[in-house]
């Protein structure tokens, strides 16, 4: 706990990320990755393929966002395989070794939180990914579900919830703008990210199962695999929560700035 709270203390972050539990999440995350990291280790295994996998040739430069503790990303293959490897999230961990050519940045990817915290109008987040306008091959690792959750706690607190459509509107529509946001970018992009959520009780019986995918309004996906996020024995009422985690490609036939074969790529399943 004490380690905990000097963690929180020290780790450099902009204010916006402290004050909306950027932070926190961020420390809460580490420790969670250290007791499931049995449960965990085949989706962090299969993210990283993924992301290596779609990654063109001769990129220029690479972005990742949603790089966080970089658990799931393979760092040291991508940085071998650009010039400029550029990590983004809100909050740069602690004691994170990066190669020479990889910089961290904090940003807020989707920018409703900055937004909120500046006291601007939600509709004015801006266009958050336009720094990476230039990039090559731009990777959302794992981050498109987490995206709601702290700007709608923070309107929760507000008391400005009720104001604003359902919750699963204004979250959906936090997705489709991240989706709307890679799709504008001009290099390729690969959206790593849930497809569908179950939740079960200790007895195994079904407590929900959403097609997040729907709400993100995504055609299946070029690859998926399931990963038990909330594996049994994690949480005390016995819940378990298991995701199909899905991959989709924006722009395949982009590399470089420059149109591709496509006939040199699987079928493409599910890019648009
Ligand atoms: C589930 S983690 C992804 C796993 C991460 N690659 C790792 O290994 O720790 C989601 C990440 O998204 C980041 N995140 C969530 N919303 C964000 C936002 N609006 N801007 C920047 N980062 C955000 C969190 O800080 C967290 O590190």
């Amino acid at each position: 706990m004490i380690l905990e709270a000097l963690e929180y203390l020290m780790t450099p972050c902009p204010k916006w990320a402290r004050d909306f539990g950027y932070l926190s999440e961020s420390i809460a995350i580490r420790h969670r990755a250290k007791r499931c990291a049995d449960a965990w280790k085949p989706h962090q295994d299969q993210t990283k393929a993924a992301i290596l996998e779609n990654c063109p040739d001769d990129a220029e430069t690479i972005v990742v966002l949603g790089a966080g503790h970089c658990f799931d990303i393979p760092v040291p293959e991508l940085a071998r395989r650009c010039r400029n490897l550029v990590l983004v999230d809100a909050v740069r961990p602690m004691g994170l070794c990066l190669p020479r050519n990889t910089e961290f940045l904090t940003r807020d990817i989707h920018g409703l939180s900055l937004c909120l915290f500046e006291g601007r109008n939600r509709h004015q987040r801006g266009e958050p990914l336009q720094e990476f306008s230039g990039a090559d091959y731009v990777v959302s690792a794992n981050l498109i579900s987490q995206l709601p959750i702290l700007p709608l706690r923070h309107l929760a607190r507000l008391g400005l919830a009720a104001d604003l459509p359902p919750q699963d509107g204004l979250a959906a529509q936090i997705q489709r703008d991240h989706i709307a946001d890679l799709k504008a970018l001009s290099g390729r992009a690969v959206l790593i990210g849930d497809a569908r959520r179950v939740v079960r009780d200790r007895s195994d019986k079904v407590l929900s199962d959403e097609a997040l995918t729907k709400l993100m309004l995504l055609p299946t996906p070029m690859r998926s695999w399931s990963w038990h996020l909330v594996p049994p024995g994690e949480n005390s009422d016995g819940r378990t929560v298991e995701i199909d985690v899905g991959v989709w490609m924006f722009r395949p036939d982009v590399a470089n700035g420059r149109k591709r074969d496509l006939s040199t790529l699987d079928p493409l399943l599910g890019a648009s």
